[in-house]
């Protein structure tokens, strides 16, 4: 049970190569039963520039489930009964852009799902019909103060928007598909934004993206196709500047968010026609 002193106000779930953050003090693990089965670990809580912070490694931290088997409501749902209104995400990407370069970070403003029906993205899937606005699937507010708190806090190029491909994995992509994901104009390619953007969505959380960026996915003459220990290579080098804007972010950030995000069932919510007095 979550009292309003012990309640968590943000959540970041960490991607491929950022496990824990150190700079959590005061911290204890919390396993969290849902209804949607067992989170991806326990979450880990600790304290942060007075805010409360639940962590939790989205692949496990012995990194040990693939992108399709997330449990991405069961993460979402854990977050949000601690208490979280505002979500990151940290994930590695490939670049599908030659002026996105190995090491700049990405926050994205959209995203094109490639994923291919194999991930539950519904909270709403029984007895109940729910449509949620998702025009913008990242929160607007979120993303400037998490890109300007990384431009703050690393030297990093940082990009202050861009289209997310989430493709399902695990295999990377083929050169066509990653050819035809260029032509179509998207900017960086992942395996785990989605369904997570939209649970974050219909839990009524504020969420926001920090991608750092691996590689250029198998497109570009001039490098090395994209391999797992390239990627792994990568994020184990930018690690300390995901982990420094974290930190930046949660010393700037109002733990009372007043954005539409968090009223986002308000109007999406088809009442079953049984429950309409006649
Ligand atoms: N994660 C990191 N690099 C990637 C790529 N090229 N494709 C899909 N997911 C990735």
């Amino acid at each position: 049970m979550t009292t309003e002193s012990d309640a968590v106000e943000v959540g970041i779930i960490g991607g491929s190569g950022l496990y824990d953050l150190e700079a959590l003090t005061d911290v204890r693990e919390v396993r969290v039963v849902t209804p949607y089965g067992d989170p991806s670990d326990a979450l880990v809580v600790g304290s942060l520039g007075g805010i409360r912070v639940a962590f939790l490694p989205r692949h496990g931290r012995r990194h040990q489930i693939v992108p399709t088997n997330v449990p991405a409501r069961a993460n979402v749902y854990a977050l949000k009964s601690l208490g979280v209104r505002q979500l990151i995400s940290v994930s590695a990407v490939g670049s599908l852009r030659e002026e996105l370069r190995p090491g700049d970070l990405v926050t994205p403003d959209q995203v094109v799902d490639r994923t291919r029906n194999r991930r539950e993205t519904t909270f709403f899937d029984e007895d109940i019909v729910v449509h949620v606005p998702f025009g913008e699937p990242f929160c607007g507010r979120l993303r400037e103060l998490l890109g300007a708190a990384a431009r703050r806090a690393t030297d990093a190029v940082v990009h202050a928007s861009g289209t997310y491909c989430c493709m399902e994995g695990p295999q990377f992509s083929t050169r066509a598909e990653s050819e035809l994901y260029r032509s179509w104009g998207l900017d960086v390619i992942g395996m785990t934004a989605l369904p997570e953007a939209k649970l974050a969505r219909e839990a009524e959380l504020c969420y926001a993206g920090l991608a750092l960026v691996t590689d250029y996915d198998c497109w570009r003459a001039e490098t090395d196709d994209v391999s797992a220990s390239g990627v792994a290579e990568v994020m184990r080098r930018n690690s300390a500047a995901a982990k420094a804007s974290l930190v930046a972010l949660l010393e700037s950030l109002d733990p009372e968010p007043k954005c539409a995000c968090q009223n986002a069932l308000a109007t999406s919510v088809i009442t079953p026609l049984d429950a309409v007095p006649q």
